[in-house]
């Protein structure tokens, strides 16, 4: 794991997106996996900045998002096709039709997910995937004690991960008690692997994945095991290391 520690956010999206840039960079068609969350906002908007600039062009890359609640409609505003919609596609211009957000609404979820990991495989696999971390160590939306070998299927959301994400919506009752989430398998089979933190709240989770043992109660632990995990943090985040 290639850690890097960050004085601030402005810092850490700068890092990030210069890594990212690297390992797509002339790639007929980068593959990247995208990750909704306030972890990987100051990427997405060090990315925004260099495609305003004319100095990044992501039209032509393939998007695959990492999860999505099951049962709310996409035109909700927290569905994760609104978020990756709203925060990803439209401001690093995009192009819709080449991002896909998995189908919380399919009458069969799971034959919608084992096609949502075929479309990745179609694709070549993921270039790099940017991740966000829970504040119980998950990953996508792979809580605690998800299997290691996991592909994309549906969850349930643990009641820490519930609260934690209330904040988006009016109460806690609104929040979805399940999802489609890619599995560790799936996010383990990309090619870099981009995790991205901060504050004080992730610091037991980046302790427990970068420095405790790889165990199923640490989802984020296996990516001790990727050939290419970058870790971008702050120091916040990095205070337990
Ligand atoms: C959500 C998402 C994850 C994200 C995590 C952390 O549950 N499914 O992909 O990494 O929460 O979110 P945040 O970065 O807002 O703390």
């Amino acid at each position: 794991m290639e850690i890097v520690i960050c004085k601030d956010a402005h810092e850490a999206g700068i890092a990030a997106a210069d890594r990212l840039v690297h390992y797509i960079e002339g790639l007929p068609t980068p593959v990247i996996g995208l990750a909704t969350g306030s972890s990987p906002k100051a990427l997405y908007q060090e990315l925004t900045r260099r495609v305003e600039g004319g100095r990044l062009d992501l039209s032509h890359a393939l998007g695959f998002a990492l999860d999505e609640y099951v049962g709310i409609d996409r035109s909700h505003p927290e569905s994760y096709h609104s978020v990756i919609t709203h925060s990803v596609i439209e401001p690093l211009r995009m192009t819709p039709s080449r991002v896909r957000v998995p189908d919380g609404l399919a009458a069969d979820l799971q034959a919608a997910a084992d096609e949502y990991d075929e479309a990745i495989e179609l694709a070549g696999g993921v270039d790099v995937q940017i991740l966000g971390i829970g504040s119980n160590a998950h990953i996508g939306f792979n809580e605690p004690f998800s299997s290691f070998s996991s592909r994309t299927r549906i969850k349930t959301l643990t009641p820490q991960t519930r609260e934690d994400n209330a904040r988006f919506f009016d109460s806690i009752e609104q929040v979805p008690t399940h999802c489609v989430t890619q599995g560790l398998g799936t996010i383990m089979d990309s090619r870099v692997a981009l995790l991205m933190a901060s504050g004080e709240k992730k610091a037991d989770a980046i302790a427990a994945m970068v420095e405790g043992p790889v165990a199923t109660r640490c989802p984020a632990s296996i990516l001790q095991f990727h050939p290419r995990a970058i870790v971008v943090i702050d120091e916040a985040a990095a205070s337990k290391l």
